[in-house]
Formats: C-alpha cells, sequence, structure tokens
C-alpha cells in the first residue's frame, strides 16, 4: 500500500499520552501507524481518525516487551509498504514498591519495553532516515530521568537511559537530517498509575504538582519534535523538579525523592 504524505508510528497508542499523539499528529496530516497490545482500541482509535482526518492509520497489535516485538513490527511495516518519517517511542510503563520484594520478571520486562525495545526500533528505522536525509525520534522520556527514584527505582532508571541515549544520538546525527527529542513529563492523568500500582502514593496528590492532561503534553512533545528541540519538560513545576537534583548536595536527592513518591497511609 503506498502512502503519499507523511508516516508517524507512535508505539503505546492505545491509551493515554500515545494516543493524544496520535490525534495530534492526525491532525496536522499524517498517517498513523498505531501500536500497542490492545487491538481493539487501537481498531477504533484508527477508525476515528481515518473518518476525521481522511488520513491513512494502520492498527498493530503486538506485545513490544517480546524481544521479537520489534523484528515483527519493522516487518509488519515493510509489508504494508510504509516508510516511517517520525518514530514515537511511547510505549512503558512502571512499578511501584520496594526493589527487593519487587517481583523481578516485571522488572524485567520493564527493561525490556522502557529501554531495549525503544533502542532496537530507533536503530531498525533510522537508517532509511538517514539514507532520505530526513526524519524525526521522539522518545518519550520523564522528569524522572533527572534523579534516583527510591520506590520505583529501575522506572527511574530506564527513563534517565531513555534521555541520555536520545541526547547522544541526537549529537551523532547533527547534520543527517535527522532529528531527535527527548520529551520528558511529569505527573500525567493517564492509565500509567494504576498500572504502576501507585495507589495512595504522594506523587499522585502533590497540591504543588498535579497530574497534567495527556493531551496537553502530546501538543508539547508534538511543537518541540517539529521545532527539533532536543528535549522539552512541559510545565513550569516540572521543569524546576528536573532543575533541583543539579543544584541540591547528590547525598540528599534520593531521601527527598522518596519523601515525595512515599504513600500517605
Ligand atoms: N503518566 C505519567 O505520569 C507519565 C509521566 C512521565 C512519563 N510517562 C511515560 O509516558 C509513556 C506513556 O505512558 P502513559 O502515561 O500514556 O501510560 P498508559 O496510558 O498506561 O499508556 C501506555 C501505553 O503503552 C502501551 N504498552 C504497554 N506495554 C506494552 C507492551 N508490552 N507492548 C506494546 N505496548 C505496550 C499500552 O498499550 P497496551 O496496554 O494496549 O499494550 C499503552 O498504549 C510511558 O513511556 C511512560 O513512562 C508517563
Amino acid at each position: 500500500m503506498s502512502t503519499q504524505g507523511n508516516v508517524a508510528l507512535i508505539t503505546g497508542a492505545s491509551s493515554g499520552i500515545g494516543e493524544e499523539l496520535a490525534r495530534v499528529f492526525a491532525t496536522y496530516g499524517f498517517h498513523l501507524v498505531l501500536v500497542a497490545r490492545t487491538e481493539p482500541r487501537l481498531q477504533e482509535l484508527a477508525h476515528t481518525l481515518r473518518t476525521q482526518h481522511h488520513l491513512q492509520a494502520f492498527p498493530i497489535a503486538l506485545d513490544l516487551s517480546d524481544p521479537q516485538g520489534p523484528a515483527r513490527l519493522q516487518q509488519k511495516v515493510l509489508e504494508l509498504g510504509l516508510t516511517v518519517d517520525v518514530l514515537v517511542n511511547n510505549a512503558g510503563f512502571a512499578d511501584f514498591g520496594e526493589f527487593a520484594r519487587s517481583d523481578l520478571a516485571k522488572q524485567t520486562q520493564m527493561i525490556q519495553l522502557n529501554i531495549t525495545t525503544l533502542t532496537e526500533l530507533t536503530h531498525r528505522f533510522l537508517p532509511a532516515m538517514m539514507e532520505r536525509r530526513r526524519g524525526y525520534v521522539l522518545n518519550v522520556a520523564s522528569t524522572a530521568a533527572f534523579m534516583p527514584g527510591p520506590l520505583m527505582s529501575v522506572y527511574y532508571a530506564t527513563k534517565a537511559y531513555v534521555l541520555s541515549f536520545s541526547e547522544a544520538i541526537r549529537e551523532e546525527l547533527k547534520g543527517s537530517g535527522v532529528s531527535v527529542t527527548a520529551l520528558c513529563p511529569g505527573p500525567v492523568a493517564t492509565g500509567f498509575q494504576s498500572r504502576a500500582e501507585m495507589a495512595g502514593s504522594r506523587l499522585l496528590t502533590n497540591p504543588l504538582n498535579p497530574p497534567t492532561s495527556p493531551d496537553k503534553v502530546a501538543q508539547a512533545g508534538y511543537k518541540a519534535l517539529m521545532r527539533g528541540q532536543q528535549l522539552v519538560i512541559p510545565g513550569f513545576v516540572n521543569q524546576l523538579q528536573a532543575l533541583a537534583p543539579r543544584l541540591l548536595p547528590r547525598a540528599m536527592v534520593p531521601g527527598m525523592v522518596r519523601n515525595a513518591a512515599a504513600r500517605s497511609h
């Protein structure tokens, strides 16, 4: 199948930030490849966006925490005859609680999805972008990328990886026509918190930093990507939170983050 116009591939498009990113890209006329596990939600979203915006939208249901997931996705994109102009690595999840008592399988699955799949998809889709001397990669990190995260230690570390990796390859790609942007949201009102079993965490009830809506985050990510920005942290309080660990003595930071995240009951 051939498409005229640009194609954005968005992982984790069945809900939350990814779904809103799909709506934003649709508004700007992109054709879409929508990836997640929950096929009915992808199909419904694809149908809605096709109808509203007269574009092509391809739902692909895949488990991206399966090590074969990225290769299968690339194969499906090839079979559809699509060229990916924008890769959005958004799929990710977290887990709340002490590391030593956590489910190890969940932690390794998180590393696989948040780090390995993101890295592999970038590696698989970059060469064609470089050949065309045109392309964009939006990697969804978090304000968690800027500090260690007691009670969500593996998650915060995966996001530190995403930010570091994105900034490094962005530098390598200068002059190639391919731009890489890291999107670093603070708390966002999505299904993320319940999936992470964060009920009772003070992170959900901080009056100074209530969760942002996913559509605002998606708009900010899209604009930053198209402007070629290195990173974007939507919201002033989130920007301060990302900056604070650099200004405070390093030894103080883990305890402060733990207090901010701990359950209030
Ligand atoms: N919400 C926040 O407070 C917040 C803050 C900072 C950063 N983030 C980051 O934003 C990104 C999106 O999260 P969200 O808040 O939008 O959460 P969400 O509503 O839970 O969405 C996560 C998306 O990832 C998909 N996904 C999860 N596991 C998958 C797998 N194994 N294979 C394929 N797709 C998978 C989910 O779809 P299926 O379940 O259908 O597969 C869903 O579409 C994540 O990377 C998250 O770390 C979120």
